[in-house]
């Protein structure tokens, strides 16, 4: 029986791919365990490879903001990324890495139970919705799988970077907390 004390220490060990390797830290994931919503980037930058946990650089500041506009912290939801090893100079996870990883996440998504699956960026949609996934075009489009309702939004770094995107990411926020009202029971 899958329980949450064994997946952690089975992947702080994991050996699956080669980014062990250069890794500092395993990047687990942080939040309510029994969370109604959980975000998945698309794995560990330079800060969260050193640290430990998700989204802690530039673009988790961003995210915790993006949060904060409609009533989501990181006690309230459970963020996690689809590699919990940091790439090498942050490129994005090859196809293989994220095969060799998406296990545990999986067993993190049955813990979880979530309502609720947001991907963040191109990565985790293409991984967690369809492989056909195009961000420009699917942003803040409702899918759904088994009990999950899901959805992707712009990657917080893409906002950085084109921050002439916001505008939008603020309307699809504003779509997931309509679902959040009407799925989720807290
Ligand atoms: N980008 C991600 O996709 N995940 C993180 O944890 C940090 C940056």
């Amino acid at each position: 029986m899958l329980n949450w004390d064994e997946l952690y220490k089975q992947c702080m060990e994991c050996r699956n791919c080669p980014l062990h390797e250069t890794r500092t830290h395993v990047v687990f994931g942080v939040g309510a365990r029994d969370a109604e919503v959980l975000f998945i980037g698309e794995g560990p930058g330079e800060q969260e490879d050193l640290r430990g946990e998700p989204f802690v650089g530039r673009a988790g500041k961003l995210l915790d903001d993006m949060l904060a506009i409609i009533g989501l912290n990181r006690d309230n939801i459970y963020i996690a990324n689809i590699v919990k090893c940091r790439p090498p100079g942050n490129r994005d996870p090859l196809f293989v890495e994220q095969e060799a990883c998406i296990g545990w996440l999986r067993n993190q998504a049955v813990l979880i139970k979530p309502k609720i699956i947001v991907c963040l960026g191109r990565i985790a949609a293409m991984q967690i919705i369809k492989p056909d996934f195009k961000i420009t075009r699917e942003h803040g489009v409702w899918f759904e799988r088994g009990n999950y309702k899901l959805m992707a939004l712009y990657h917080p770094a893409a906002l950085l970077r084109d921050p002439h995107r916001r505008p939008e990411t603020f309307e699809d926020l504003k779509r997931l907390e309509a679902m959040i009202k009407e799925t989720c029971s807290r």
